[in-house]
């Protein structure tokens, strides 16, 4: 029986940079999003220094390490670069992402299965440093065992089809897409994987994926950061942890 523990609140910060970034200058300040996120109540802050640093800033990373006090999801690409930074700071998990450049978000899963070699040597000095390294998958059963094989702890599940097609209204590809999420939770769990999910994931759509209870935690940014336009950030933050807990039962 899969573990029913507290679900915890990963909140992603990229895109209060994003907004920074839209002006060059210092404000809004994701650090300062991140220990509002903090008292609110966030489990765990998540933010992704991409290639071309088109939100998240290498000094955004150092500040996070010297000021959270709640652990740091650190997202990155499978690069040397990316390699050596998390080794340097060693954040408490790495999360290791697809990334292309001329994508707008990430849009699917690692590709696991076809560089399982590769990945798996790349993962292994991340995992002697100590961090806890998570591979972000698409619900596919290939990808899931894949990443098991290749020595990591935890998957994150790519929630972002599913709440494609509740956004479209379509709902019985939703539904469908929601029985895949369920069905490699299950899976992930009992070849003893830690399992997290994220991407997309809204008041509308967060309660049935809050509700599989294998899954661990949620890494939520982007909607989080537009609802806090209109509530603030730590009540946009508490609406949703309200909806996980409901769901949680
Ligand atoms: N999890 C991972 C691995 C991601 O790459 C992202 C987006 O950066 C998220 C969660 C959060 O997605 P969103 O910003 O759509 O909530």
């Amino acid at each position: 029986m899969a573990d029913q523990g507290k679900l915890r609140l990963g909140v992603n910060i990229d895109h209060v940079a994003t907004v920074r970034n839209a002006r060059g200058g210092a404000v809004p300040d994701p650090l300062r999003a991140a220990a509002l996120a903090e008292e609110a109540g966030a489990d765990g802050i998540t933010a992704h220094l991409r290639e071309d640093r088109r939100h998240i800033s290498d000094a955004d990373i150092e500040g996070l390490m010297a000021h959270l006090t709640v652990p740091l999801n650190f997202e990155m690409a499978a690069t040397e670069e990316m390699q050596a930074i998390a080794l340097r700071h060693q954040p408490h998990a790495v999360c290791i992402v697809p990334e292309r450049r001329e994508e707008r978000t990430t849009e699917g899963g690692l590709e696991v299965a076809r560089e399982e070699n590769r990945l798996a040597h790349f993962i292994a000095p991340l995992r002697e440093a100590g961090c806890r390294v998570s591979i972000f998958v698409a619900a596919d059963e290939r990808q899931v065992t894949a990443a098991h094989r290749i020595g990591a702890q935890v998957i994150e599940l790519h929630t972002g089809a599913y709440c494609d097609a509740h956004a479209d209204g379509r709902f019985e590809a939703r539904d469908a897409e929601l029985a895949k999420l369920r069905e490699m939770a299950a899976c992930a769990h009992a070849l003893g994987l830690e399992v997290h999910a994220g991407h997309g994931l809204t008041y509308d759509t967060v309660a049935p994926v809050a509700a599989l209870p294998e899954v661990r935690e949620l890494n939520i940014g982007h909607f989080l950061v537009g609802e806090a336009i209109f509530r603030g950030l730590a009540p946009a933050i508490l609406e949703m942890r309200r909806i996980m807990d409901d769901a949680r039962g």
